[in-house]
């Protein structure tokens, strides 16, 4: 029924606009109509009664005139005849001539041939025609004419306009819902037998409606999601922990040996004064995958950039981490201030960042930077080859500082598992085309057996660069790319955190964490606290959100000494000018901003670009009222999700980029356009005047959301498909590895 009214509804309203358009349009012209025929009619009359009325007048015996004037009104819509003499005195009239007509005023008008008059007994047409003789006119004829019958032909056009427009109505609406019904039985029923093929796995190749088509991949996943999901959530537990992710290596991967690389390392050892700290890299990477790595043990190869990084691995270049209960090992890799101003600085991050952030900052590619890249990625290599234990590790590799890297362990490790994960967007080829190496790039992306995206979005990107530029065959249902004997996987596994996250044991309850935070700043303990948690970076935003906040100010004056923002934006990747550049932006508007609202110990920004620690960026997010994400283009960002993580109070609100990822997880968060400055504002005043129950909803709905869709499904789900493409692998034998071309279809 309800589906019924959504079609009969608008068109309802659609006939009844175009019936109330269309009648008096044919109204009008009906009306028209009439009037033309009735002005042709009486010319006609007036040149029939010409003759015989100048004889008359000539002998105007017998009441000659009035007899031929009675004649004609016997006619059904003649009403009256006059004439009018030279004198202009009605000399001659029916007695039906209506009073209201004399001849002054038809002389008066002796040009009009022809005229409509309303007179209290209805419409009438009046004609008015010379008689001349021996060319002198001797007097005029009055023909009236009733126009009653108009209106009559009027209301009746009405009443066969509005049958009309209902039998089309009532005949439209029995065709459109017999077939939207017809086409929803169909729909439903394609859908219905497709879940019981996928639920049982049948590889039939049935013939799917076309209409469905689009869904069925999509609807294949999410069978499957659920299927996993109900296998390995823990018994009597809402998500996945990291007892899933535990089960899954041993009972799926059969123990099998874990090895990531990734250019950042998790524990950074660094020369402070005599003695050496630990620092924990401002790093969305290490943030998802650390505890991943915590629970797969195994060894996680990085750069080893910290001043004492060198001192404190063994002889084999490991270190056992974390420093306080070891579960994994660090293997690190030392590259010389050439390698890593061409492959980190130069290549990784003047180019390929640039070239996947949409945030306008021009790509730099240069020849020597590409020499250096493929270089410290063969580096990385050999060093997967030396950590593997065993002939078939699972190694997963990480970013974009790695693309040649899959290609490169696949030919030395033919039977290794490699899932690569880009943590950052993947542009459209248009973008990345510009790259001068992007068949390189793609080539050695293609050694993975699985290669991971944050959306589906990025996946699509990845996919139509492939097809531009290669010679792959691609299966879209599958999206499993066959090139040069080797199928890779490409699907989306939007990262996440460890929940609850390790940072927040020990920290201070949310009362605390805010009186601290506002005494550390010198902050009066009612002011309202945002806080922004970045890199300093072009891409997050940063800026434009100093211009909200000053745009705020200006706009809601209230505001000013009653709310600041705090910045952690941690420096970062310094030697490269576009980011000193930025640096000198960002300080600079700061302080533009606090001149221009700032007094006496107050300022609307405050600016700090130290190290922080996790446990002080946690309760900068616990401390806080808000928390400002604004990146203008951002793979995952899980600040965001920190954010969420942190607020054990359901207290405080989230305004996210619609740039992000999490944007299209967190729906609870007030989801801004960064360059829009105005709405940015907007939100910020939203955010400011929340009333604290409407924060608790939210916030706790994107709690849920982080705590089932948590990094052990992340990983988990990667490795899952790991493990089937490691089962099939050994069931086709090693044709794979020779470079035999395996039929795709192999859903997972
Ligand atoms: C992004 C990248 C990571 C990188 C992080 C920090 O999240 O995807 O690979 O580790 O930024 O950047 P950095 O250059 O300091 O490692």
């Amino acid at each position: 029924m309800r589906l019924a009214l959504r079609f009969v509804l608008p068109l309802v309203i659609l006939l009844s606009l175009i019936a109330y358009g269309v009648v008096p349009l044919v109204d009008s012209l009906t009306f028209k109509w009439v009037v033309r025929d009735m002005d042709m009619r009486t010319k006609l009359i007036a040149s029939t009664m010409q003759e015989s009325l100048i004889v008359a007048l000539a002998n105007p015996i017998n009441n000659r005139i009035q007899n031929i004037f009675n004649r004609a009104i016997q006619d059904e819509r003649l009403y009256a005849v006059g004439f009018c003499d030279e004198q202009n005195s009605m000399s001659y009239k029916t007695q039906t001539f209506p009073e209201e007509i004399s001849c002054m005023r038809s002389l008066a008008h002796s040009d009009t041939t022809t005229r409509i008059i309303k007179l209290p007994q209805g419409p009438i047409h009046l004609a008015f025609s010379p008689i001349e003789s021996d060319g002198k006119k001797i007097g005029q004829l009055i023909l009236v004419h009733d126009l009653s019958f108009a209106q009559r032909r009027s209301s009746d056009t009405k009443k066969y306009i509005l049958y009309f427009f209902s039998a089309l109505f009532f005949l439209v609406s029995l065709l459109t819902v017999l077939i939207a019904q017809l086409s929803l039985r169909g729909w439903m029923k394609g859908i219905r037998s497709l879940l019981r093929d996928k639920q049982l796995n049948s590889r039939q190749n049935k013939k799917v409606s076309p209409e469905i088509r689009p869904l069925e991949n999509d609807l294949h996943r999410f069978i499957l999601d659920l299927e996993t999901d109900r296998r390995y959530r823990d018994e009597g537990q809402m998500s996945w922990t990291q007892w899933t992710l535990k089960d899954i290596l041993h009972s799926e991967l059969k123990g099998g040996e874990v090895l990531t690389v990734s250019n950042r390392e998790p524990y950074i050892h660094v020369k402070q004064g005599k003695g050496i700290d630990i620092q924990y890299p401002a790093s969305g990477l290490v943030t998802a995958l650390e505890p991943v790595m915590r629970v797969c043990s195994g060894t996680w190869i990085a750069h080893g950039s910290g001043s004492a990084d060198k001192e404190s691995v063994d002889e084999n270049d490991h270190i056992q981490v974390p420093p306080d209960d070891p579960t994994y090992q660090v293997r690190r890799v030392w590259l010389s201030k050439e390698e890593e101003d061409g492959y980190y600085y130069g290549f990784a991050n003047e180019g390929i960042w640039a070239l996947c952030h949409i945030a306008h900052v021009r790509p730099i590619f240069r020849s020597q930077d590409w020499a250096q890249y493929v270089r410290v990625n063969e580096k990385f290599a050999n060093a997967v080859v030396e950590e593997a234990k065993t002939s078939d590790p699972i190694v997963l590799v990480q970013d974009y500082h790695f693309a040649l890297l899959p290609k490169m362990i696949r030919q030395r490790l033919p039977r290794a598992t490699i899932i690569t994960f880009w943590h950052i967007p993947f542009p459209n080829p248009e973008i990345f085309g510009v790259c001068p190496w992007r068949e390189e790039i793609i080539d050695g992306l293609l050694g993975s057996d699985i290669l991971g995206f944050h959306t589906n979005f990025h996946c699509h990107n990845f996919l139509d660069s492939v097809t531009r530029f290669m010679e792959a065959r691609i299966d879209k249902e599958t999206s499993t790319i066959s090139y040069q004997g080797n199928l890779t996987i490409v699907n989306n596994y939007p990262i996440s955190l460890e929940y609850p996250v390790k940072w927040l044991n020990g920290q201070k309850p949310i009362q605390q964490c805010r009186e601290h935070i506002r005494q550390a700043h010198g902050l009066p303990v009612d002011l309202l606290v945002g806080v922004g948690i970045d890199r300093l970076d072009y891409t997050k935003g940063i800026l434009e959100r100093f211009r909200a906040i000053e745009r705020l100010l200006e706009l809601e004056p209230q505001w000013v000494g009653k709310f600041t923002f705090i910045q952690v934006a941690a420096i970062s990747r310094v030697f490269i000018d576009q980011y000193q550049h930025f640096g000198a932006e960002v300080r600079a508007l700061k302080d533009q901003i606090n001149h221009r609202f700032g007094h006496a110990g107050y300022e609307p920004i405050r600016l700090i670009t130290e190290h922080q620690s996790p446990m002080h960026v946690y309760e900068y997010y616990r401390g806080a009222d808000l928390c400002f994400v604004s990146s203008l283009h951002d793979g995952m960002n899980l600040v965001a999700k920190e954010f969420v993580a942190a607020r054990d109070d359901e207290k405080g609100v989230l305004i996210l980029s619609q740039f992000t990822g999490a944007s299209r997880e967190l729906l609870e968060a007030l989801i801004i356009n960064p360059y829009n400055i105005d709405q940015c504002a907007a939100a910020l005043k939203l955010a400011l005047e929340m009333p604290l129950e409407q924060q608790r909803k939210r916030m706790r709905s994107m709690r849920s959301f982080l705590q089932e869709f948590n990094v052990y499904r992340w990983a988990g789900r990667m490795l899952l498909d790991a493990s089937k493409i490691r089962y099939r692998t050994r069931l086709y034998g090693d044709a794979k590895c020779k470079g035999a071309v395996i039929e795709p279809r192999l859903p997972l």
